[in-house]
């Protein structure tokens, strides 16, 4: 890892890891054109109107078209029925122009998600949430791995931080995140601890990680006091906050005030999140080469 040189942390930023990302992406898809070769298919489910999730998924459309993903959004009105998102992810399984499908979450209360995730065929599951998937994942398999954790892994391969043998904590145990980021974790050899809400001394056991990653959704929660010296720290909460009546993004590590004791640290906005949209292209790539066994 690059030695810190002076009193500021190493700003571990995600935009640049996921232009390589992009980067690396769009050559291939350009190689498979020149071929006259199909380009890869992703479909984005989006129910409702939530207006997070109209931006993200507006962003996962702009970085399909740029990469040229042949990308199609689908937009269901927030009364549609369980069964009727079903009958569009059966339809979108069949389809062979689609390797990946992305069902915006959360959903409306009256759609079960986990009958969602699941009736979407693993092979297409570019998020990375279906049974089967995070099976494969558990047991150390290849597999698609989740966007957002394998986000963070970039982040570290990016900037050479060897993790093995490292106390890593992950605050937050959702599947999402912080679940399938252990196993990630302890696939290159740190020693993991999952915390959450009920989490005894939680604020000790922060500040006993080499490694610290916040995946809670809670704005600045986490202080200086809760940093080892010279701790790497990954933010991976996205908290919409107005500070003197200004609407703005920050994570859940409150950040100026964690970086005059951290190693390195991932800005919000810039870290964590352009890398996971970023993993969502490259994921429908791999895919797609799974799909039609290119090499
Ligand atoms: N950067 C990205 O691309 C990206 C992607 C996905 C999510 N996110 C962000 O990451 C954050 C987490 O997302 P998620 O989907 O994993 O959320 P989630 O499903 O709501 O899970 C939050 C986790 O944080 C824990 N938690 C909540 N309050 C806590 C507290 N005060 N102390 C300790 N643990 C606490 C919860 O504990 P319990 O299990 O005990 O309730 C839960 O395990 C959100 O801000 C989200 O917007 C960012």
């Amino acid at each position: 890892m690059m030695a810190k040189v002076n009193s500021k942390p190493l700003i571990l930023n995600g935009r640049l890891v996921a232009d390589e990302v992009l980067k690396n992406t769009a050559s291939e898809i350009e190689l498979l054109k020149s071929q006259g070769k199909r380009v890869p298919g992703l479909a984005v489910i989006l129910v409702g109107d939530n207006p997070a999730s109209c931006i993200y998924v507006k962003n996962k459309e702009i970085a399909a078209k740029k990469l040229g993903i042949c990308s199609e959004i689908h937009y269901m009105q927030t009364n549609v029925s369980e069964s009727e998102v079903i009958n569009l992810i059966n339809l979108l399984n069949l389809n062979k122009k689609i390797d990946g499908i992305l069902v915006q979450l959360p959903l409306p209360v009256h759609i079960n998600t986990e009958k969602i995730i699941n009736s979407t065929d693993p092979n297409k599951d570019v998020d990375s949430l279906h049974p089967y998937n995070l099976g494969k994942l558990m047991r150390g398999e290849k597999t698609l791995t989740p966007c957002t954790p394998q986000g963070v892994i970039e982040i570290l391969n990016h900037y050479s931080i060897d993790i093995t043998g490292m106390s890593a904590v992950i605050i937050g145990r959702s599947t999402l995140v912080g679940k399938p980021l252990s196993m990630l974790l302890l696939g290159k050899n740190a020693t993991v601890t999952i915390a959450h809400s009920k989490t005894n001394n939680l604020e000790e056991l922060a500040r006993s990680a080499d490694l610290l990653i916040s995946a809670i959704g809670k704005p600045k929660l986490i202080t200086k006091n809760w940093i080892k010296p010279d701790a790497i720290v990954i933010d991976v909460g996205i908290n919409r906050i107005f500070e003197n009546g200004i609407s703005k993004l920050v994570g859940d590590v409150d950040y100026d005030n964690v970086s005059s004791v951290c190693k390195a640290i991932t800005p919000v906005p810039g870290g964590v999140g352009p890398v996971t949209i970023a993993m969502l292209m490259s994921n429908t790539l791999k895919a797609y080469k799974e799909r039609d066994k290119v090499k």
